[in-house]
């Protein structure tokens, strides 16, 4: 899908409150109280605060009232620090349009969960002189400044349900004309958790995806599903602090994170200027990730983190509309993205059993075992046999599949001799049973050692390469 294609959400966003589907309730409150203000007996709570869960029609209510009602809407973002300046600006002009008879205002704070807690005194002293309708909308009615809660009114809006969102998609593929498998319909509304806008997404997503690629689609979806999303919220927001908080749940390293969002600020940002200050905090990230990565600091991860969330968001001005996530160029072949990582956990793992490391240490010794892997082929067959690796491991950890197949025949033949040891250790221990069977209960004391201490020698070289394995890499690079 392309940028320029209208977002179904805007498409099919409700124009009256009446269409708003399951928050009947909550529209009945919005409406007495914006009737009050227009009978000329503004309520006693002067600001209304919509607040409920994402994608419910909170946004959809003020702009289909403004609509009813003949406001013009100002809309605001709670969490820009400017926002309370910008307000008394338009709030002086709303003043001046008013005597020259001008359209009504209403002014609208969106995120007003998030907002500075400097900004939220401003506000409310702006509730309190208000002329105008204010309508904050929020995610996290606690979350709201106690001062400005004090002064308003709240409407509660519901999670909708499945059978509301399957609702709302059957309309809108009948007003497209097409149709998808009832169960794919039934899968994107379950996916979305009652969240209309992120079930409209998915459907456009899947109905101009291809129907036969939906399945793929939603499968990668549901495993990729938090970076999609994650990321969405990056690009969607101006907001530091938002940004920051909409990765914490992806499942993925910092440096995959920064290829996903390295690919999509060009579909996001469109004046130059804008993306070369996205791209330098993606930059000044890497630096981070390097650093992070030579020293063994991984507590560096989070300034990287921050600098490709936060640093990327308020680069500049993003394009309106619908924003599309793009997997990364680099791993976009879905099965390959997948095999690498499959390997790198199966490889993770061993490194931790075998080594007894934590997942980060594992990890910082995978970066090792590459640098040995590229220059070492003799250690590095030493380590597939300790790691008792496998050849697609190898060939993942050795980047190449010609280095990898060299370290893999030189670590045979280090199985080959390890064998050939055990086969000794048995035939010494075998001729110590002969001895001792020939000479019966006589067996000498002497007899009996010479047998062990053969034994042993063999033993001692298999102990060598085990205790390898209770101890960490650098103790095995000392041998
Ligand atoms: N109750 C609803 N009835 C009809 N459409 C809805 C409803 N809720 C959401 N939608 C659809 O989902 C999209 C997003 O809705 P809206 O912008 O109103 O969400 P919101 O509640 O403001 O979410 P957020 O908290 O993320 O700002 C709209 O385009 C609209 O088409
Ligand atoms: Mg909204």
């Amino acid at each position: 899908m392309t940028m320029s294609e209208v977002p179904w959400v805007e498409k099919y966003r409700p124009r009256r409150l009446s269409e708003i589907i399951n928050q009947t309730k909550a529209i009945e409150q919005v409406r007495a109280w914006v009737e009050a203000w227009l009978h000329g007996n503004p309520p006693k709570k002067k600001a209304l605060i919509l607040a409920g869960p994402p994608g419910t029609g909170k946004t959809t209510t003020v702009y289909a009232l403004a609509r009813e009602y003949g406001f013009e809407v100002i809309e605001l973002n709670a969490s820009d620090e400017r926002t309370y300046e910008k307000v008394e600006r338009y709030v002086q002009a709303a003043y001046t349009m008013d005597i020259l008879g001008k359209r009504r205002k209403l002014i609208f704070l969106d995120e007003a969960d998030n907002m500075e807690p400097t900004g939220a005194k401003e506000i409310a002293k702006l509730v309190d002189r208000a002329r105008n309708p204010i309508i904050m909308s929020a995610n996290h009615y606690w979350e709201i400044p106690r001062e400005i809660r004090n002064r308003a009114q709240i409407v509660q809006y519901k999670r909708l349900s499945q059978r509301d969102i399957i609702k709302a998609l059957v309309r809108i593929l009948h007003m497209e004309g097409v149709t998808i498998p009832k169960e794919l319909l039934y899968e994107i509304a379950k996916h979305a958790n009652g969240d209309l806008r992120a079930a409209v997404n998915d459907l456009q997503t899947v109905v101009t995806g291809g129907v036969e690629d939906a399945d793929r689609v939603l499968a990668y979806r549901d495993t990729e599903k938090s970076v999609f999303q994650a990321l969405a919220q990056v690009f969607a927001t101006d907001n530091a602090k938002r940004a920051k908080i909409a990765v914490l749940g992806v499942d993925m390293f910092p440096h995959e994170l920064l290829q996903w969002i390295e690919e999509n600020v060009p579909y996001v940002y469109y004046r130059p200027e804008d993306i070369a200050r996205a791209y330098e905090a993606l930059s000044r990230a890497d630096i981070f990730l390097g650093r992070a990565q030579r020293t063994g600091n991984y507590s560096l991860w989070k300034y990287a983190t921050d600098l490709m969330t936060a640093g990327v968001a308020v680069a500049g001005v993003k394009k309106k509309g619908f924003v599309k996530i793009y997997p990364p160029k680099t791993i976009k072949l879905l099965t390959e993205s997948k095999t690498e990582r499959t390997l790198r956990d199966s490889v993770l793992k061993k490194i931790m059993a075998e080594m007894h490391m934590a997942k980060l240490e594992a990890l910082e010794t995978l970066n090792y075992l590459r640098a040995i892997f590229e220059n070492n082929p003799e250690m590095a067959a030493h380590f597939v046999v300790y790691l008792d690796l496998d050849l697609k491991e190898v060939e993942f950890i050795a980047g190449d599949p010609e280095r990898a197949r060299r370290i893999w025949a030189r670590s045979m033949n280090i199985e080959k001799r390890m064998r050939r040891e055990t086969e000794l250790e048995a035939r010494a221990r075998e001729a110590a049973r002969k001895a001792g069977e020939e000479a019966g209960e006589e067996l000498s004391g002497e007899e009996l050692e010479e047998a062990e201490k053969e034994i042993e020698a063999v033993g001692k070289k298999k102990e060598e390469k085990r205790k390898g394995k209770q101890a960490t890499l650098f103790d095995f690079l000392k041998k």
